[in-house]
């Protein structure tokens, strides 16, 4: 596709045109009967790159985003990651190819530590007298240190149930038990909505942390200063199309705003 100069400018000052795209979403579609919640929706991520996806409600980007990690099957489109093309019919799939999704319940159990949720249902095991399996904690617990201190955060404890921490700390167990397994693009549906200030604040702090250590993001917000300030690019949608995609260093708030209402990309957007 043909991009306006400028366009091609914008792309290249988010450092995003200089590698090869790790996921090229082309052309995704979904229809609910005779709804349109996402119609030929294009859109690339590039390695170590936060992408936000803004629009207003039921501009299709729940919809988008749970095509590309397997929850939902698109009626037409292609999704390719590293360049392969992949079709995925289970979230299991996608995170097996290295997408993982941070859903806005988090799925931590309560009553456990912070290690028992990290590890829950992949629990580490050593040979007690070289016969019998049996947990083992200390390696659990090392592993979660390592993995908490890779991110980043910084929990007060480790070793009490996750029920009485803050909304924010059970963001940093959520995503430091994602990253067991190798990731490469991790989804975000809103991951601050549900916290205060200072929270949502830490949660954009992990984010710009993940980014460092070269993971790519798609974030889905409502809050464009959240959006700004933590975002590469910001991927507009509407009325389940792609409006188009702007440099954060580029694009003004009230630029995005405008393209949020009337759908119409402004100058210096580029298509993907
Ligand atoms: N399972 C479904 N069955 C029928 N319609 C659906 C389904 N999921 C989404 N839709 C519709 O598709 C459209 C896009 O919904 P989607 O949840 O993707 O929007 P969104 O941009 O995430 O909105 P919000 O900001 O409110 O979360 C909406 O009109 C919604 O009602
Ligand atoms: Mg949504």
């Amino acid at each position: 596709m043909d991009h306006a100069p400028d366009a091609q400018a914008a792309a290249l000052d988010a450092g995003a045109a200089a590698a090869a795209p790790l996921l090229s979403a082309r052309g995704l579609s979904k229809h609910y009967g005779g709804l349109r919640a996402v119609h030929d929706a294009t859109l690339d991520l590039y390695p170590g790159e936060v992408v936000a996806l803004v629009g207003d409600n039921g501009a299709g980007k729940s919809t988008f985003v749970k095509m590309l990690c397997g929850v939902v099957a698109p009626d037409a489109g292609s999704i390719a990651l590293h360049g392969r093309m992949l079709r995925f019919s289970t979230p299991a799939q996608a995170r097996a190819a290295g997408i993982e999704t941070l859903h806005q319940n988090l799925a931590l159990v309560d009553v456990f530590d912070v290690a028992e949720n990290i590890f829950l249902g992949r629990e580490l095991t050593r040979r007690r007298f070289g016969l019998f399996p049996v947990l083992d904690k200390a390696s659990m617990r090392a592993r979660t240190r390592d993995l908490l201190q890779r991110i980043g955060a910084n929990l007060p404890f480790i070793d009490r149930p996750v029920r009485a921490m803050s909304g924010g700390q059970r963001q940093a167990v959520a995503i430091a038990r994602l990253l067991l397994d190798e990731v490469h693009l991790l989804i975000m549906d809103e991951p601050m909505a549900a916290l205060g200030v200072d929270e949502g604040r830490k949660v954009l702090d992990l984010i710009a942390e993940l980014r460092l250590r070269g993971l790519t993001v798609l974030i889905i917000s409502h809050n464009l200063e959240h959006v700004f300030s933590v975002a590469d690019r910001i991927c507009v949608m509407k009325n389940g199309g792609v409006v188009g995609v702007v440099a954060t260093g580029t694009a003004s708030h009230d630029e995005v705003v405008r393209m949020i209402v009337s759908g119409k990309p402004v100058r210096s957007s580029a298509a993907t």
